[in-house]
């Protein structure tokens, strides 16, 4: 656990070069969050934020009047995070917290400050609950836990890949291994026990290693 905090600590300022984003996941969370049907004044928990490479795609659809509330448990990539953050047009909120202790009443507290409520329209999590792996559920049933009833509910991850693009496997256990992800966690199955009846919609990308699940909150 501490090797992978180092590894988005000293090494948060290589993060985006380093994490395969043009060829392989940024593919992951540009579809994952056209899923999501986000609209201008939402207000978006992105858990495990990182570097933020989620902002830029999330500002464009909240708009101005919107709120990014970003948590991640590194400073480090926090710090980076809040460098993409000024170039945005909404308001960008970094919190520094473990998600698997995640205090719930403080977090509504910080989107009521900034809303005037405390519920949040949507929580992405993207790449970051396979790195958080026993504290997975944990993360994602209390920051779920924030979001109103409807409101949008997105995982995108990471597998193995299947059927013929299984060749590539050897690839992708390496890249989760340099990134500390458990490649087996299948975190997407954390939504539909928090998602409203056949709301759960699925898609896999790149041979099935990137996995998109959105759903609505129930
Ligand atoms: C692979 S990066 C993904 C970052 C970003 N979501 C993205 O799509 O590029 C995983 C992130 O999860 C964060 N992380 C890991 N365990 C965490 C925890 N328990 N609480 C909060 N953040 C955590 C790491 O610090 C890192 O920034």
């Amino acid at each position: 656990m501490t090797r992978v905090f180092r590894r988005y600590g000293v090494g948060a300022r290589w993060y985006d070069v380093l994490s395969g984003e043009r060829v392989v996941y940024g593919v992951g969370r540009r579809v994952g969050i056209g899923m999501l049907d986000l609209s201008p004044g939402d207000v978006v928990i992105d858990l495990g934020c990182g570097t933020g490479l989620n902002f830029p795609l999330l500002a464009r659809a909240v708009g101005p009047e919107g709120l990014i509330v970003g948590v991640d448990r590194s400073g480090d990539m926090l710090a980076q995070a809040r460098r993409r953050a000024q170039w945005l047009p909404c308001e960008v909120v970094l919190v520094e917290a473990d998600a698997a202790e995640l205090d719930v009443h403080a977090l509504a507290g910080v989107i009521a400050e900034q809303t005037g409520r405390d519920r949040a329209d949507a929580l992405v999590t993207t790449y970051a609950l396979s790195v958080m792996r026993g504290g997975a559920e944990e993360a994602w049933t209390r920051a779920a836990g924030l979001v109103c009833s409807g409101g949008g509910l997105l995982v995108v991850d990471m597998q193995p890949p299947v059927g013929v693009w299984r060749i590539f496997s050897p690839l992708a256990r390496l890249a989760c291994a340099f990134g500390g992800a458990d490649i087996r966690l299948r975190p997407w199955r954390f939504v539909r026990p928090v998602a409203e009846r056949d709301s759960v919609r699925g898609v896999a990308m790149r041979g099935g290693h990137v996995v998109a699940v959105a759903a609505r909150r129930a």
